[in-house]
């Protein structure tokens, strides 16, 4: 029994444990942050540059970029630690003082990528570019409240 206590006691405090505990200094969770936004838009931008016919549109591609772009959409927000809207940051103090809100976008947004993913995979462009127009306005919604110009 004591032992059991004891280790929900560890998992408990495991579980306290901060995010922010990953990243040794504010400027490598920024940087991490930064680099996940990129790689996200890029691979975003190139199912745009597809659907407007910058690129030539390839189905399999679109796919797979959905996928990356639906996995990337979880992985910046932990590193939007306290603290962390420093001069090499656009990241607004509403971050913080707002975080409901920001969450929810984080959660919108990953609930949509997920669908512009599994649209992708059925093929209907018309449906992918409806699915992509949501996620953009989700992404421009969180920049317009949440990003510095
Ligand atoms: C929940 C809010 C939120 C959502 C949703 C969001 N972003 Fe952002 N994005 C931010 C914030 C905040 C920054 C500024 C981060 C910083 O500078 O620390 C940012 C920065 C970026 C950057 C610049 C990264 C850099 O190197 O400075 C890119 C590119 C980007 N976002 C693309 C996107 C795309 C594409 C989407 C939608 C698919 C999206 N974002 C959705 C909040 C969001």
């Amino acid at each position: 029994m004591k032992a059991l206590a004891i280790a929900a006691g560890i998992v408990a405090v495991l579980l306290a444990l901060p995010a922010e505990a990953q990243f040794a200094k504010v400027e490598d969770a920024v940087k991490y942050r930064q680099s996940a936004l990129t790689v996200m838009g890029r691979h975003f931008g190139l199912i745009g540059a597809a659907l407007k016919g910058d690129i030539p549109y390839k189905a399999e591609e679109v796919a797979k970029n959905a996928d990356i772009v639906a996995f990337m959409s979880h992985l910046p927000w932990p590193a939007f630690v306290a603290g962390s809207d420093t001069d090499k940051s656009k990241a607004k103090a509403e971050i913080w003082s707002e975080a409901d809100k920001f969450r929810q976008l984080t959660e919108t947004l990953q609930t949509r990528t997920a669908d512009l993913a599994d649209i992708a995979k059925a093929g209907d462009q018309a449906a992918v570019k409806a699915a992509f127009g949501k996620v953009g306005e989700t992404c421009k919604e969180c920049h317009d409240h949440f990003r510095a110009k």
